[in-house]
């Protein structure tokens, strides 16, 4: 169903909630800039149907209380239906209460654990069948079948966790430790844990500890004397904003699997990459989290230029099947499960703080969020 046209030069009104102090500020702000740029780009291009994109931005400072309250605020006070945000799974999940119950539609940026699913929420981020699954077996073939699994103590990385405990083990691999650490955790709490590392020799870490305190993981292995060739740290979150914050030194030679990586060769990922750099400073790189926030609005645009209204059923609708040319190569919105279908990369970190592209996908990947369709083979 089309809305009726009204002609009027109002602005399209829009939320953004993504932290800009606290925790997971640093990577929360790229997807911040990823948001910006793209709203920037499309008024630039005369905005929709003549009507410029107006972002209102709260900063709910890594608190998913705040991100309730701030989203609650955007739909109530701001009149606002459409809400760009969320990095960790515990803000989204405060989250999604609050546009259900106000039915809006929250636009989710970032991989997460999968086996969700909301009519009220659309997710441009990777679920497990387009990250885990070829990470595990990337790390099978190359390194071993021992793993360490050590995570921040929330949703994402408990959840996330078991979706790799049950690769590893259906596929004949065992899980030789695992432990969880404070969003907040702080270089000293990584010490004990590395010890039990090294004394444990599993062949990989995988790591799902997110925010400031992935800095402090990378810093004290490498403190450690441990060696990324035989013994990698694999993750699905570390990106080139984590590489950048503990160091190019500290993290090369480590291992993520991501739709994205600011040295994908697409000529939309040129385009991207100058025009961020152009904007946010010439060293500030790309990322998946950046890049999933940027193309996101550009989907969002092309709904609305459809739908021609926020409406949430109607601009639900327009959004399922939607195809754009992404930095990351062509995406399409999944209409089973309103995810998006994604590519999946792996990468190494070289010496300058990117990331070597060593595996990809033949094609974007379904999602398929509660890995019904893929299973747990590798
Ligand atoms: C996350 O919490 N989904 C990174």
């Amino acid at each position: 169903m089309r809305a009726i046209p009204r002609r009027t030069s109002e602005p399209w009104r829009v939320g953004v909630l993504f932290s800009r102090s606290g925790c997971t500020s640093v990577i929360e702000e790229t997807q911040l800039r990823g948001t910006l740029l793209a709203v920037e780009e499309i008024n630039a291009s005369g905005g929709i149907h003549g009507r410029e994109v107006v972002p209102i931005v709260y900063d709910p400072a890594s608190d998913p209380g705040l991100f309730a309250s701030c989203a609650k605020r955007l739909m109530v006070e701001n009149g606002v239906t459409t809400i760009f945000g969320c990095y960790t799974s515990s803000s989204r999940k405060a989250v999604i209460p609050v546009v259900e119950r106000l039915n809006g539609l929250l636009w989710y940026p970032t991989p997460y654990e999968g086996f969700e699913f909301s009519p009220n929420v659309i997710y441009t981020g990777p679920a497990p069948n387009q990250n885990s699954v070829a990470l595990c077996r990337f790390l099978m073939q190359h390194y071993g079948s021992r793993f360490y699994l050590i995570g921040s103590d929330y949703v994402y990385p408990r959840e996330s966790n078991r979706v790799m405990r049950e690769l590893v083990r259906d596929n004949s691999g065992s899980v030789v430790g695992e432990t969880y650490l404070s969003l907040r955790a702080q270089h000293r709490d990584f010490l004990p844990v590395l010890c039990e590392v090294r004394r444990l020799q599993p062949d990989v870490i995988f790591s799902t500890v997110v925010g400031e305190s992935t800095a402090c993981l990378y810093q004290r292995y490498s403190d450690t004397g441990l060696d990324p060739r035989r013994m990698p740290i694999a993750s699905l979150t570390t990106s080139e904003a984590e590489v950048m914050a503990m160091g190019a030194d500290v993290g090369q030679g480590h291992i993520t699997a991501a739709p994205y990586f600011e040295s994908v060769r697409t000529p939309a990922n040129s385009s991207f990459v100058a025009c961020y750099r152009k904007r946010f400073g010439n060293d500030q790189p790309t990322n998946m989290c950046a890049e999933a926030a940027y193309f996101q609005v550009h989907l969002f645009a092309k709904a609305l230029a459809e739908a021609n209204s926020l409406e949430t059923d109607i601009l639900r609708s327009a959004v399922l099947g939607l195809e754009f040319d992404a930095p990351q190569g062509r995406v399409s919105v999944n209409e089973t499960y309103g995810h998006a279908d994604l590519w999946t990369r792996i990468g190494r970190v070289d010496s300058r703080g990117g990331f070597e592209v060593i595996e990809q996908s033949r094609a974007q990947v379904r999602a398929d969020p509660y890995l019904i369709e893929s299973g747990r083979a590798l």
